[in-house]
């Protein structure tokens, strides 16, 4: 039991929950211990959920916060418009390693929604460095989440979530998503057809390939239940954006790396880190619960379509940054 009197509920907002009905019942969380977690009543909960998916490693685990005290004494706030910090170095390096040869720059965000919006960005940048400045709508699927802020939010596709914000931004064109049951295409044919990828190209070509800039998914939604897409799905996603030269973000804020998008294929070992003299620090498994946070995009260093290649060279802008 807490020794302070409690604070009025009244005074903060929670997401997504009424807060009228909330002050009659909080949960107001005081500490957790691995899986479990205690309220200010004493009362004692399983977090399932692990934090919604940040404490994948349980709660105060002392290792973790002795790390995070020690970083804390060393600088409390490394501006990132103008420098880094060697705990940033090392952890970039570690997620090159453990990621296919393709991802080889990190750029850290803190949180998901800023991420998605992040990736976004440079996904428009990407195509307007590379001469194809119509590219800038991105295809979102029904039911995702990405994020709570405005181009993360519009890109979501959860129409009881949006409505209280909508105009939302333009630009993020829909489509059916992998969820079953209930896909109607599913449902009227027998069985699954990967009718909801031929949406997507669909999409991409209604609104014309000329104007898309990058289809966004999560390896498994998780917004409206547990959705793992068909086999075949990702496969046949990464050929379409390939043929119309459209990027793929796969949105892992949830799933970390491990769900099958980028996680490096067991045949390739590790890549050496940076520096030789730096032993590697952790082994891939522990590493991608620091993931959680990340949007990342496929596609990004492939070379550009021969049209653009023989314009610009084989390489992307350079100059690119956020
Ligand atoms: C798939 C996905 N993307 C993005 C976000 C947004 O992350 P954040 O709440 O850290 O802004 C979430 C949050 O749950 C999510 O589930």
């Amino acid at each position: 039991m807490s020794e302070h009197p409690l604070p009025a509920t009244s005074q903060v907002m929670i997401d997504f929950t009424q807060m009228k009905s909330f002050g009659c019942d909080p949960l107001i969380i005081e500490r957790g211990k691995g899986i479990r977690l205690w309220d200010v009543f004493g009362k004692e909960y399983i977090d399932g959920v692990s934090g919604v998916f940040t404490a994948n490693l349980g709660h105060g685990l002392d290792s973790l916060v002795d790390v995070a005290a020690e970083q804390g004494r060393k600088i409390s706030f490394s501006p990132p418009t103008m420098a880094t910090n060697p705990a940033a170095l090392a952890l970039a390096d570690l997620l090159v390693r453990i990621t296919p040869e393709q991802y080889s720059t990190v750029k850290f965000y803190s949180g998901g929604s800023e991420a998605t919006e992040n990736a976004f960005k440079l996904a428009r940048q990407y195509h307007l460095q590379r001469g194809n400045a119509r590219k800038t709508k991105i295809i979102g699927r029904y039911l995702a989440y990405h994020g709570g802020t405005g181009h993360s939010m519009a890109a979501g596709g959860h129409a009881e979530w949006k409505w209280r914000y909508e105009p939302l931004n333009t630009g993020f064109i829909h489509v059916t998503p992998p969820a079953r049951p209930g896909c109607s295409a599913c449902q009227r044919l027998g069985g699954c057809t990967l009718a909801c990828v031929d949406a997507i190209e669909e999409a991409i070509l209604r609104e014309g390939p000329q104007t898309i800039a990058a289809v966004i998914a999560e390896p498994v939604m998780m917004s409206a239940g547990v959705h793992v897409p068909p086999p075949g799905y990702f496969a046949r996603l990464r050929e379409l954006c390939d043929q119309y030269d459209v990027l793929l973000i796969h949105d892992e804020v949830i799933t970390g790396f491990a769900c099958g998008s980028t996680e490096k294929p067991p045949s390739s070992p590790a890549r050496p880190p940076a520096s030789a003299q730096e032993p590697p620090r952790s082994s891939p498994n522990s590493a991608r619960t620091s993931c959680w946070s990340t949007a990342t995009m496929r596609g990004w260093n492939r070379s550009p379509p021969p049209s653009a290649a023989s314009a610009r060279g084989s390489k992307p802008a350079p100059g690119m940054s956020p």
